[in-house]
């Protein structure tokens, strides 16, 4: 697995993350098999929120460690990522101090830790003050409880606001990235198209703003078509992609889903591959993308195939 220091921390972490929303129904074998798959391919960055789960909150990080039991030491050589800021019965946004204290400290009762490793606030609030914010990640930061913070789905604006208040650098934008759905790398190719839809202008320069920044971005969904509607990979909607992908795959001897992470992993933004796959055999092959290296025509064939336009 390829690894690297994730800017603005001493965590050296894994190219590709396990995602664990989807495991809130899993007995705690499949759980174990998720988690032993993972460090098994060098994953050892897991990726929570406080909303995963059926719970009304941290229903996923409390099956995540009832299943686990980690020791101490055991939960030392793991990065362990949470978010707070949605409130699911609404459901409605919340940066408020007080909610992200108390959404903190669930996740450690939930996950049975002292300190989350990385916070992200998961989705801008429209009624966020960035003073409360660095009020609450000053006090969890103080206390031990969160060693590192950033954010998701944000946009440059929006992080510079945070961060005219926030003392603690923003590290990482976890984003949604997958080929098929790709605005943050394909508007940039077509801008000023007056009659192509890719121009428009959807992610507001993220891409380049986090490269600027040296700020990580996190991929999720990178196997999903487009909004939680299925995985690209075998669709009969995708026929040219997908024959494209099988055809690369068997010339880099690997499964499928490593070319899909590969694909991500090729852009040369620091990027992480958040999987959220259940199933231990996906997590190995999708573990493989990080050590392919896609030459650019392929990177590019991959692009136009999944119906995006070089102009
Ligand atoms: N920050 C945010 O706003 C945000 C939003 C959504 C998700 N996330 C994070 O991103 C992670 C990944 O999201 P995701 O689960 O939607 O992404 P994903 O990895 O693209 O999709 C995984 C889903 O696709 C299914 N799948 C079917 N065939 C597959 C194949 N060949 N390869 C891979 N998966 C296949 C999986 O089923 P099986 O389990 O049966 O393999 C699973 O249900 C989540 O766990 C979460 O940590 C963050």
């Amino acid at each position: 697995m390829k690894t690297f220091t994730l800017p603005g921390t001493d965590l050296v972490v894994p190219a590709i993350v396990t995602g664990v929303m989807r495991i809130q129904e899993k007995t705690d074998a499949e759980v174990r098999a998720i988690f032993d798959a993972s460090l098994a391919s060098g994953i050892t960055f897991f990726d929570h929120a406080d909303i995963y789960g059926s719970l009304p909150a941290h229903g996923c990080e409390q099956r995540f460690a009832e299943a686990l039991r980690l020791t101490p030491s055991q939960r030392a050589e793991l990065v362990l990522q949470t978010k707070a800021g949605i409130v699911k019965d609404g459901p409605y946004f919340d940066f408020s101090h007080d909610h992200l204290v108390e959404a903190v400290n669930g996740s450690l009762r939930a996950l049975n830790t002292d300190y989350i490793d990385l916070l992200l606030l998961h989705r801008p609030d429209a009624l966020v003050e960035p003073e409360q914010v660095a009020q609450a990640f000053d006090e969890l930061s103080a206390a031990g409880k969160v060693r590192h913070f950033g954010v998701s789905n944000h946009t440059p604006y929006q992080i510079e606001l945070l961060k005219k208040y926030v003392r603690q650098p923003l590290v990482a934008n976890q984003v949604q990235l997958s080929i098929t759905h790709a605005p943050l790398v394909t508007q940039g190719m077509a801008m000023n198209m007056e009659q192509l839809d890719q121009s428009i202008d959807r992610t507001l320069g993220t891409l380049d703003y986090c490269r600027l920044n040296d700020i990580t971005l996190q991929a999720w969904s990178p196997f999903q078509a487009k909004f939680f509607d299925g995985p690209f990979l075998g669709n009969p909607g995708y026929p040219e992609l997908n024959a494209v992908v099988n055809r690369l795959a068997a010339s880099y001897a690997v499964p499928p889903e490593a070319i899909a992470t590969a694909w991500i992993l090729r852009h040369p933004a620091s990027w992480q591959v958040v999987s959220g796959t259940t199933s231990p055999e996906r997590i190995t092959a999708a573990a493989k993308g990080a050590d392919v290296e896609l030459t650019r025509p392929e990177w590019y064939e991959l692009y136009r195939a999944a119906g995006h336009t070089v102009p």
